[in-house]
């Protein structure tokens, strides 16, 4: 696991955007897994930027989104395939028709959610997949206790992340209780893990996550089984890391033939 600690928000964002063109510059049909929340925003908006400057192009590039809500009509500005349209597709050149999410207006979550594992196998897996953190250490919407090789299905929300998502809704008690997320086995089958954690509310789950045990109780443990994963972080989100100092040690000697 290669932990970045940068200044703060904009240069987490501009490392991950970075990261992002370099894996679509070396495969033009590339999978990125996009994860909504307001951590990958900053990354979305420096894609932006560097598309408009012509500097990369999604034309062929397809996205999975990492979960949805159950329970929001599919035109509701807080669905996360809106969101991510909004935040990034409907900005660049992604087709809209190379934008996948959880098909959870279906009827039938249990066979959506097989349907959505196939489909993210039948394009040959995702190269890059981005992640934020929640305060209670979930992975996508895996909670706390999530099995450590759970597939995509339906979960129910804890308490906590409804009253951390409930700013984006006009009221508490409209945000959905269910949603469908990629499994924490799914997530492991990514072939690169970038994990992006900014501001002081991040510092315990990412130590938990880092420097922790492996266990259920902090679903974002797991990318500690996982060959290449990238955390990229702001000082605040860093603050509880014991071996803070390796990590800034290791990113200032990184050889420079060798890509995050
Ligand atoms: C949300 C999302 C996650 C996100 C996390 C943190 O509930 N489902 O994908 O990583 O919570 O969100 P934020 O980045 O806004 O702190």
């Amino acid at each position: 696991m290669e932990i970045v600690i940068l200044q703060g928000p904009e240069s987490v964002g501009e490392l991950v955007a970075e990261a992002i063109v370099d894996q679509v510059r070396r495969r033009h049909h590339a999978v990125l897994g996009l994860a909504t929340g307001s951590s990958p925003l900053p990354a979305y908006r420096s894609l932006v930027a560097r598309h408009r400057a012509g500097e990369v192009s999604f034309e062929h590039v397809s996205a999975v989104l990492l979960d949805e809500y159950v329970g929001l009509q599919p035109d509701h500005p807080q669905a996360y395939r809106q969101v991510i349209r909004r935040e990034l597709v409907d900005q660049v050149d992604l087709p809209l028709e190379h934008l996948h999410s959880p098909a959870v207006h279906s009827g039938d979550i249990p066979n959506a959610c097989r349907a959505y594992e196939e489909l993210i196998a039948s394009l040959g897996g995702v190269d890059l997949q981005l992640l934020g953190i929640g305060a209670d250490g979930h992975l996508g919407f895996n909670e706390p206790i999530s099995s450590l090789r759970s597939r995509t299905r339906i979960k129910t929300l804890t308490d906590r992340t409804r009253a951390d998502n409930a700013r984006f809704f006009a009221s508490g008690e409209e945000v959905p209780r269910h949603v469908v997320t990629q499994g924490l086995g799914t997530i492991l089958e990514a072939r690169h893990l970038v994990l992006i954690a900014t501001g002081e509310a991040k510092a315990a789950p990412v130590a938990a996550a880092v420097e922790g045990p492996l266990a259920s109780r902090c679903p974002a443990s797991v990318l500690q089984l996982h060959p290449h994963v990238t955390v990229v972080l702001d000082e605040e989100a860093a603050g509880r890391l014991e071996l803070a100092d390796y990590y800034r040690e290791t990113w200032r000697h990184k050889p420079a033939w060798q890509h995050l």
